[in-house]
């Protein structure tokens, strides 16, 4: 469904006024129903009925009118994976800036997709929820004048992967606050599906792209197909250099898009997904289907690589971005020179594991997240005192026990930052940051030192927004921090995020114009000490 209504009905309900660019509308219904993926019954999380939920297909500049209406028994949210809100934290759809939808409740995001042109998926923020489904792809087209480098695909598939567990969100989260870690996964599905179920049609000689992501929980995944190679085209927004793989590292909370032409014999092959870095691997098989198929698939399923640490290294340096594909705009993703702007602050992350008051807990630089009862964004609208400290995680590992508080990092607006990710730890870490793209611009094993700056790639570094981070190892990002807000930025571990690996990124300014920010919306949720007040002034 594709409205123009252009500049004839204003929102004025939702306080923006978003222009002549055109709306999409979305009415969802979220509720639990039974679901099989490993063939014991389940109770998911569906979006209007669907496991997997329904794709959002949109073009750069669309405004996404998202109405969701909660039917579960517990407050729901949904994020938004990647997709940036610019200006406007307020619809991100974390506990850190948007009240719960309560159950029987229902609230309407309004978002708009700008500047990004790629593949996104959304998720569930709250609790465990995540573990039970109600997440699905996002894609973000080019507009009609702006091309892409590579031919329209005779297909485009979402590809879902992820780690899944046959116990349900409640119990998980259970055992998590009763202070143990998250047992090993069950099993890998593939759109929602178990071994075999999953399968994606395409004709002989034709190019299909596929818009895989990981939406599990922890476990990096492998994917690759039979007797097919894949063409890496874009990750997270990103055009990349059209580099050719056998198989691909996805790490959890990655997006990835690949080209697969369809140019062997007439038959079925595996689409393969195995678990990375685990001593018990755990695969999953798909099925690609020609259309004129001899054959059902046959063979040995292919391998793929399991513990090492250098192969997905030297995978992850090779991804780079295309200078000459344009971007959103009409010009390249090269003119913005990342490498010529100097950093102003550099912010030195570093993760650990441990037990505070006798339960597991996860840390950024010793800080344990605990959520406040009012979300950060909205304490700081209504400039409510007694909710966050700003400087309440510092800048450099600490070398403290873990501690739990609500930790929020100021940062300044328009500054160019440098943030390296150490994991002393002997597990691969994933981080995301909401609300922006950053260029990768360095990772390696060992302890970062300022000489590791000298390795750094600032040419061509891969512009994303989640990061894996190797055992024992550093990765180093740049980011313009040129969208004002309260910003996550987390593991995308599932049970680390939810025991603390997360904090608040608030990116500040003293200036009050809508240039910068949005108000609060004037549908929002106001829960906590921000009951009752009125989100426009009366
Ligand atoms: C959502 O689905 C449930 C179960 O089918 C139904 O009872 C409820 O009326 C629906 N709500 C909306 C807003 O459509
Ligand atoms: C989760 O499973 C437990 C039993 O293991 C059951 O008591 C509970 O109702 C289930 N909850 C949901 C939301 O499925
Ligand atoms: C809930 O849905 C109704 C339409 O059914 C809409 O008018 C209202 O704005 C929505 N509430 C919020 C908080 O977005
Ligand atoms: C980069 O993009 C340009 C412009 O679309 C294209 O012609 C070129 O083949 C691409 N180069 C690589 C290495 O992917
Ligand atoms: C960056 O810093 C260097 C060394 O301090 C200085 O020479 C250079 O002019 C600066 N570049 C910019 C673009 O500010």
């Amino acid at each position: 469904m594709r409205l123009n209504i252009g500049a004839v009905v204003c929102f004025c309900v939702f306080g923006i006024a978003v222009g002549e660019d055109p709306y999409r509308f979305f009415n969802w219904n979220v509720t639990y129903g039974d679901i099989y993926p490993l063939g014991v019954r389940q109770q998911g999380i569906l979006i209007n009925g669907q496991f997997p939920g329904p794709d959002i297909h949109s073009v750069t500049n669309d405004n996404l009118i998202i109405n969701v209406f909660n039917s579960l028994d517990q407050p729901f949210l949904l994020s938004w994976n990647g997709v940036q809100q610019r200006r406007n934290s307020y619809e991100d759809g974390v506990f850190g800036t948007t009240c719960p939808i309560p159950p029987g409740g229902n609230f309407t995001y309004i978002l708009q997709v700008k500047d990004q042109i790629g593949s996104f998926y959304y998720f569930p923020s709250l609790g465990f929820h995540k573990a039970a489904g109600g997440f699905g792809g996002i894609r973000i087209l080019s507009r009609p004048r702006i091309p892409v480098p590579f031919d329209d695909p005779a297909g485009d598939y979402t590809v879902l992967i992820g780690d899944w567990y046959k116990s349900n969100h409640t119990d998980l989260q259970a055992q998590l606050d009763s202070g143990r870690k998250l047992p090993f996964a069950d099993g890998i599905l593939i759109n929602g599906r178990g071994p075999n179920g999953a399968s994606f049609n395409v004709e002989q000689g034709k190019t299909y792209r596929l818009r895989i992501s990981n939406v599990g929980l922890e476990n990096s995944l492998n994917f690759r197909i039979q007797n097919h190679k894949m063409k890496l085209v874009e990750v997270e927004g990103t055009h990349t250099l059209q580099t050719t793989y056998s198989s691909l590292d996805v790490h959890v909370g990655q997006s990835y898009s690949v080209l697969v032409t369809a140019d062997q014999p007439a038959h079925d092959y595996y689409i393969v997904v195995s678990t990375r870095f685990t001593s018990t691997v755990l695969t999953t098989t798909g099925i690609l289907r020609y259309s004129n198929s001899a054959g059902q698939v046959s063979g040995p399923i292919p391998g793929g690589p399991t513990i090492q640490v250098d192969w997905s290294l030297n995978q992850a340096r090779s991804i780079r971005t295309n200078l000459t594909a344009s971007g959103p705009r009409p010009n390249p993703q090269g003119s913005y020179h990342y490498g010529m702007i100097n950093t102003t602050r550099t912010i030195l992350l570093s993760s650990s594991a441990g037990q505070v008051n006798g339960k597991q807990r996860y840390a950024i630089n010793s800080v344990s997240y605990v959520a406040p009862d009012t979300p950060l964004k909205l304490a700081d609208y209504f400039k409510i005192p007694g909710v966050f400290r700003v400087g309440s995680i510092s800048d450099r590992p600490t070398g403290g026990g873990i501690y739990l508080d609500t930790s929020v990092m100021q940062t300044d607006y328009r500054t160019f930052v440098e943030i390296v990710f150490q994991n002393d730890e002997d597990i691969i870490q994933s981080y995301h940051l909401d609300g922006y793209s950053f260029f990768v611009v360095g990772m390696d094993g060992g302890q970062w030192t300022t000489a590791s700056r000298n390795q750094y790639n600032l040419r061509d570094a891969v512009s994303r927004c989640t990061t894996q981070v190797y055992p024992k190892s550093w990765t180093a990002i740049y980011v313009a921090l040129d969208n004002v807000g309260m910003w996550n930025l987390r593991s995308e571990f599932w049970a680390r995020q939810y025991l603390g690996q997360q904090f608040y990124m608030r990116v500040y300014t003293t200036s009050t114009s809508l240039r910068d920010e949005y108000p609060v919306p004037k549908n929002a949720l106001l829960c906590g000490k921000a009951s009752g007040r009125h989100t426009r002034p009366l």
